[in-house]
């Protein structure tokens, strides 16, 4: 009998050439004093419990964090701009912001660094919110009078665009979970928000391709890797499918053709289980004893970038991870994490899936919107008092895989 061919544990995994190792970070998340904001009067008036503050005084810091990202030995960095400083009221644009986020742009760049560039994520100037925010018939046209001003400033400056993070996240979170401003559930209003940002996406995407030579335009979607509870229920297989379809499929159906490469955020996988008492399915409460799960209770599942990979290269299409990260007080846990997630990337890739860079979420240890800074997604820690900023073990473990562009079969016989 031949003996069974198995890759050995300490085989060194080499990725292509180019890859970019990067880290990913959001304005409000990490600049601090976003006071034209809609999350910062949320927070102000006490709806949201936590108060970003000073957050981790990026704005102010920004060289601090970049050099870093050097230290980390990364060759892209994905940020956002805020789009409530830039525009603070409305048709108003200011100059003194813009000429801040030009300076961060072309410090980046004489580093070396490539930019992915966020024009929204998740927070909206409050003249915007006060006019409905993106339920609002004229919520595309505002973001495309921005970004046109981003445009003119930033334009050749930038490698890639991503529109706008998780519309899905932010439709559900926002009018259907109600967590998020202007916490309203309705969801007639999740779902005119998520056409509007399709249908913003288009617009700056034509836009973007008007004005630039062979701009890099996409979005970052969330997209989960559902399972069924039990594989036997075809209706639990059915909800695989159409939670699938709407969750992971359905902007990309809003934006055909729209798109110069796929962002994906991924996290964890979702297992859906028809209930005792009805047709329909719950997620709630009925994964607990799976393995693993982060400080924020997401289910660490390694395997479901494979598949979520395996899913969208049917576009045919570079991708992109955008984000990809682990809530952990612990940083072993993390450092587990990173290697777990890049090894079923590096499988992905053998398997003719064309995935050009990876953005680890985050950087730094920031303001989780309402989890507060309780949340630790960083690489690196950061003092709250001081802003001191001090590199993980899993940061230099980042560093060590970027400097290779390899994970080292070392990593592998460690955290695997
Ligand atoms: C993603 C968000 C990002 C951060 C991470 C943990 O969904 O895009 O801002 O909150 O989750």
């Amino acid at each position: 009998m031949s003996k069974l061919k198995q890759e050995p544990k300490n085989k060194t995994l080499k990725f292509p050439k180019e890859f970019l190792w990067g880290t990913a970070t959001a304005a409000h998340q990490i600049e601090g004093i976003n006071i034209n904001s809609d999350w910062w009067h949320w927070e102000e008036i006490g709806v949201i419990k936590h108060k970003s503050g000073q957050a981790c005084d990026s704005y102010q810091r920004y060289l601090d964090d970049h050099e870093i990202i050097e230290k980390i030995n990364n060759n892209a960095y994905r940020f956002s701009i805020e789009w409530a400083r830039i525009e603070p009221v409305c048709g108003h644009f200011d100059r003194e912001v813009m000429q801040h986020y030009l300076a961060v742009v072309a410090d980046l760049k004489k580093r070396g660094i490539k930019i992915m560039l966020t024009l929204h994520h998740f927070t909206n100037p409050e003249w915007f919110a006060n006019k409905g925010g993106w339920t609002s018939i004229k919520s595309a046209w505002y973001f495309k009078r921005y970004v046109t001003f981003v445009a003119e400033n930033l334009g050749g400056l930038v490698d890639f665009w991503v529109t706008i993070n998780e519309p899905e996240v932010y439709a559900d979170m926002c009018y259907h979970k109600a967590v998020w401003p202007p916490q309203e559930k309705n969801n007639k209003k999740a779902l005119r928000t998520y056409l509007n940002m399709a249908l913003a996406h288009r617009l700056v995407y034509n836009f973007l391709h008007k004005k630039l030579k062979n701009p890099q335009v996409g979005f970052a979607m969330n997209v989960i890797s559902f399972a069924s509870y039990r594989k036997h229920r075809l209706l639990e297989l059915l909800y695989v499918h159409l939670a699938d379809r709407f969750f992971n499929h359905s902007f990309y159906d809003l934006t055909k053709n729209k798109h110069d490469f796929l962002g994906i955020n991924y996290y964890f996988r979702v297992r859906l289980k028809q209930r005792d008492d009805s047709w329909l399915p719950e997620t709630e409460g009925i994964t607990e004893g799976e393995r693993d799960k982060s400080d924020v209770g997401w289910v660490i599942y390694p395997h479901g970038i494979f598949d979520v990979l395996m899913d969208l290269s049917d576009f045919n299409l570079p991708i992109y991870i955008t984000e990809n990260g682990v809530a952990a007080q612990d940083d072993r846990k993390r450092e587990k994490f990173i290697v777990d997630h890049l090894v079923e990337i590096y499988h992905a890739l053998k398997a003719g899936v064309d995935v050009r860079g990876y953005f680890h979420w985050s950087l730094l240890d920031n303001f989780e919107w309402e989890k507060g800074f309780e949340a630790k997604f960083g690489l690196v820690d950061v003092d709250l008092k001081n802003f001191k900023r001090t590199i993980k073990p899993s940061g230099e473990l980042y560093a060590k895989i970027a400097k290779n562009n390899a994970v080292l079969g070392e990593m592998r016989e460690l955290f695997e």
